[in-house]
């Protein structure tokens, strides 16, 4: 890790500034410790931080993490399978993914759950020496593996140990982010979504690509096979797990429709409307006056009337009843 990096990680408890390493080499940090404002402290190990939160994980992301330490030796002879299976380049189809950042040579981008880098090197061959990639990776054997297959580009690339519903970063550091492959499995898919909202910074995009199946393919024999091999392949696209702050949502179905992608660009906050443009409608009223503005029920006696009434006047009836509400109210409060 370099020291400078400590000026961008924060804490992925609290986002506090970590306040010190213990043990650090020149601008090289090989072995030592960082800690936060509020004593969260995590390793740094062969120069890699280690910034997994919980620190006792869940026991499905234990579990993902087990089993693919266990496999990064042999993952080369599997990674290919499901392009292969559905007729596509995996070269193509990372490549079509990555243009979708609109990336530009000095991004800072982020890929999590970035397995053994083989979408990374399509982030890092746009980047210059004013871009940066920060990448992390749940399992330390598939990241090692990572730094090895980078080797060339490590200049432009940060690596950190996480767990990616915990990001070590500050709100609206990133210009995008990325995951493909492993979301479906994380154990708190709707945080981690939120996470990468609040580290990418407003007007940034987000793509997220994982098994999914189109939902008009769920019960043909290609969906009952597919489902049948790899269970994952029937999965839903997590739309409402999205965070708040989506905006611009695209999704597509790649690899014969067994894969999804979703595209999005990160709003602040809640989507906003106009919502008080009169509506000249019998109704009457704002979009905000008919959410807000409603009272107790009355007779259908009395609601037959008062549409008589404000017809005779010809205000709709959300006009007609503040106006005659209103009077009430102040005559009976003098
Ligand atoms: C199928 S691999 C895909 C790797 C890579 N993104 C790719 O496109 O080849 C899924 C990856 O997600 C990682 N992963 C699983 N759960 C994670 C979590 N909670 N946080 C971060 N990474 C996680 C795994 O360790 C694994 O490397």
């Amino acid at each position: 890790m370099k020291l400078s990096d400590i000026n961008i990680y924060k804490c992925p408890v609290c986002h506090s500034d970590f306040l010190r390493v213990k043990t650090s080499q020149n601008d090289i940090v090989k072995t030592g410790e960082l800690t936060c404002i509020n004593k969260h402290t995590f390793s740094i190990s062969k120069g890699i931080p280690d910034f997994t939160w919980p620190k006792e994980l869940a026991s499905v992301d234990k579990e993902t993490k087990r089993l693919y330490d266990k496999l990064a030796k042999e993952y080369e002879k599997f990674a290919n399978i499901p392009f292969q299976t559905f007729f596509a380049n995996e070269e193509d189809v990372r490549e079509k993914m990555t243009a979708k950042l609109n990336l530009q040579s000095n991004s800072k981008v982020l890929e999590i759950g970035g397995g053994d880098g083989r979408g990374a090197q399509h982030i890092v061959k746009r980047l210059n020496s004013e871009g940066h990639l920060f990448f992390q990776e749940l399992s330390p054997a598939f990241l090692n593996r990572a730094i090895d297959r980078l080797k060339e580009y490590k200049n432009f690339i940060s690596y950190s140990i996480a767990n990616a519903s915990y990001l070590s970063f500050n709100d609206n550091y990133f210009d995008s982010a990325i995951h493909f492959g492993g979301i479906n499995t994380f154990s708190e898919v709707k945080r981690c979504l939120k996470e990468l909202a609040r580290v990418v910074k407003p007007g940034g995009k987000i793509l997220i690509g994982d098994e999914g199946i189109g939902p008009w393919l769920r019960n043909t024999e290609f969906g009952k096979i597919m489902i049948n091999s790899n269970p994952l392949i029937g999965y839903n696209v997590p739309f409402e797990l999205l965070p708040l702050e989506a905006r611009d949502v695209k999704v597509e179905w790649i690899m014969m429709g067994a894969f999804f992608l979703i595209e999005f660009t990160v709003g602040e906050g809640e989507p906003k409307a106009n919502y008080h443009i009169p509506i000249p409608s019998e109704r009457g009223g704002t979009h905000w006056s008919r959410y807000h503005g409603q009272l107790e029920g009355i007779t259908d006696e009395t609601k037959k009337l008062a549409h008589k009434a404000r017809k005779k006047l010809g205000k709709g009836m959300s006009e007609w009843l503040d106006d005659v509400i209103k009077r009430a109210a102040q005559n009976q409060l003098k």
